[in-house]
């Protein structure tokens, strides 16, 4: 299978790790960066790519045009540029020609998504390819298989999500009597903080996941105002222990109902799943009409999880398409 990775940082890098692991490769043609490329029409050779991987160091080839890039057999491309709304348009505009050219895309940049879903969805259906979305809605939580196969046949009528990994890591942190600050620098020394860590406190990450997965379900784009959304950054030491000592605790969620995506801290007990969801683990509850309520807690975050469900899109589309 030939590859092309766009977005060659941190998690590229896990996922070229899990690959190297695995018994058979897939073949990367191309690694890319936003100033510079490293390609080789064979497929970059593995020695090569072990070195680099122990030691990375910048591109040094030019970058070539989209245009001449999609000349190359590939069989899929993993966009892992970084979520950055100010260049959603042109990665969206790009990966419209990666579709138009009948090549799936694995996504963990979720900026060109939240940007419009449905023009990227509809393109893939008209190519007859898929779309992998487990990096963008909570990595290895398979919340993309309970939202799309777990309620088919029935309208969701609500949802509830930990869909961001590090605030919930700094919440549990920080009833252990570690403030913020400290809490995010160890949650970004695992990499499992944005790069933007403004993304995780402040309720953006979260909001994203959960607009993305409402537009997967209902099959429309579905966004958020940024007045519904609040985030973990006002929320004090002294407050978190209050909680912990009545036996309670704060979770960061994004809720949606009748079109509103919102995020805010609430307050668990311990007869509430949420309140049992630890570290960097996720939670989803999906409510229906006609299938009940279901919920997902697990899928921590972290690279080596990001690379594994990355693989398992590559998996995923591959048995759907026999590619
Ligand atoms: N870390 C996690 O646990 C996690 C989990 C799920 C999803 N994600 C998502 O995964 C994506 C990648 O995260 P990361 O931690 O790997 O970020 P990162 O370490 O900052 O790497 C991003 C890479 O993309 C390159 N890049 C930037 N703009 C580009 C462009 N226009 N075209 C091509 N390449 C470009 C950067 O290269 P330059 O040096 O040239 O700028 C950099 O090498 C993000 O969208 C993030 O939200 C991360």
């Amino acid at each position: 299978m030939n590859i092309v990775i766009n977005g060659c940082g941190q998690v590229a890098r896990a996922l070229l790790h899990h690959w190297m692991g695995l018994k058979e490769a897939p073949k990367i043609l191309l690694l890319r960066n936003s100033t510079h490329q490293l390609s080789d029409d064979r497929g970059l050779n593995e020695k090569f790519l072990t070195k680099y991987l122990e030691n990375p160091q910048p591109f040094t080839q030019p970058l070539q045009s989209m245009e001449k890039i999609l000349q190359k057999p590939i069989d899929m491309w993993f966009e892992l540029t970084p979520t950055d709304l100010k260049t959603a348009k042109k990665i969206h505009s790009d990966i419209s020609k990666v579709l138009d050219r009948g090549i799936p895309v694995v996504f963990a940049n979720k900026a060109p998504l939240l940007y419009d879903y449905i023009s990227l969805k509809e393109l893939a259906d008209a190519r007859n390819v898929h779309l992998g979305l487990s990096g963008v809605l909570g990595a290895s939580l398979p919340s993309y298989a309970l939202g799309h196969y777990g309620t088919m046949g029935a309208q969701v009528l609500s949802m509830e999500g930990i869909l961001n990994g590090t605030s919930n890591f700094i919440l549990e942190k920080m009833e252990e009597g570690v403030c913020l600050e400290e809490a995010l620098a160890i949650a970004q020394e695992l990499g499992i903080a944005e790069n933007n860590w403004a993304y995780d406190v402040d309720g953006f990450d979260s909001a994203i996941k959960m607009s993305l997965l409402a537009s997967v379900i209902l099959n429309k784009n579905m966004g958020f105002e940024n007045k519904n959304i609040q985030g973990i950054r006002d929320l004090s030491l002294e407050k978190i222990q209050s909680l912990k000592s009545q036996g309670k605790k704060i979770k960061l969620v994004s809720s949606f109902e009748k079109d509103i995506v919102r995020v805010a801290p609430r307050i668990y007990e311990m007869k509430d799943l949420f309140y049992h969801v630890q570290g960097s683990d996720k939670a989803l509850r999906i409510n229906t009409d006609k299938l009940s309520d279901m919920t997902l807690i697990g899928g921590k975050s972290g690279l080596n999880e990001v690379a594994a469900s990355l693989h398992r899109d590559l998996l995923w589309i591959k048995e759907l398409t026999g590619v």
